[in-house]
């Protein structure tokens, strides 16, 4: 059953997926983590694969940018393909001075500047959460292998271009760093009673204006890929 965003069949698509925000990312991943990998969906490019790791069916299809993207793809994985684990993998802009390039930033809570969660007509704000399963198997990861992470909030914005620098409002409730879509991811997981979990390499600090090179990138992104397939297939 396609939607009018995905043309996979019911099947298709593993329990789990990955979902980096770049659709080419997804493809990159597919080709150099996965084992017996079927592309299941060109729509828009947003393109989707699944395959094995370990042994293990996963997942991984793009998401766009912001919440609005990702709220279409999460949503129609959760209700029309049975999706159960979603892992958002990005980048982030660190705004407190101890989150370092090339930190993994693990997405405990995520807080907005969207009307994402308008919808559900709460009424009071909602604390989008992780998963805690996934969270505590990427925390138990990074620390087996020594990587530098941090664990806590982070933003989901709609604004990337942050002319006002709404940021230094969130850095001073103690909001880790700055992306664009776990809001929308968390809030769809918990609707629907899936789990979510979004971790990030820091690509770039508003605080320090500094930005990664293509090749601190490349070593960021391989370092959080083991921390999520770990997160994934556990
Ligand atoms: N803001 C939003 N998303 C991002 C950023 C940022 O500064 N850096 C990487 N992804």
């Amino acid at each position: 059953m396609a939607t009018p965003h995905n043309t996979a069949n019911m099947g298709d698509i593993a329990e789990t997926v990955l979902l980096p925000g770049d659709p080419l990312r997804a493809k990159y991943i597919a080709e150099t983590y996965l084992e017996d990998v079927l592309q299941f969906n060109a729509v828009r490019n947003m393109f989707g694969y699944t395959g094995t790791y370990n042994g293990k069916r996963i997942s991984v299809m793009g998401t766009g940018m912001g919440c609005a993207s990702i709220g279409i793809y999460s949503y129609e994985l959760i209700h029309f393909y049975g999706v159960k684990n979603l892992i958002r993998i990005g980048s982030c802009g660190a705004i407190q001075e101890h989150v370092k390039l090339g930190d993994i930033v693990m997405a405990m809570g995520a807080c907005t500047d969207t009307n994402y969660a308008h919808q559900y007509k709460l009424s009071g704000s909602f604390s989008a959460t992780a998963s805690f399963d996934l969270l505590l198997r990427a925390q138990q990861m990074a620390e087996k292998k020594g990587y530098s992470y941090v664990v806590g909030n982070v933003v989901s914005s709609d604004v990337f271009y942050d002319e006002s620098e709404e940021w230094k409002e969130w850095k001073k409730m103690g909001v880790l760093a700055s992306e664009m879509e776990s809001f929308a991811l968390y809030c769809n997981a918990a609707r629907a009673g899936a789990n979510a979990l979004a971790i990030f390499t820091v690509s770039d600090s508003l605080v320090s204006g500094e930005g990664m090179s293509a090749m601190e990138r490349q070593t960021g992104f391989a370092r959080m890929m083991e921390v999520a397939l770990e997160a994934a297939c556990n």
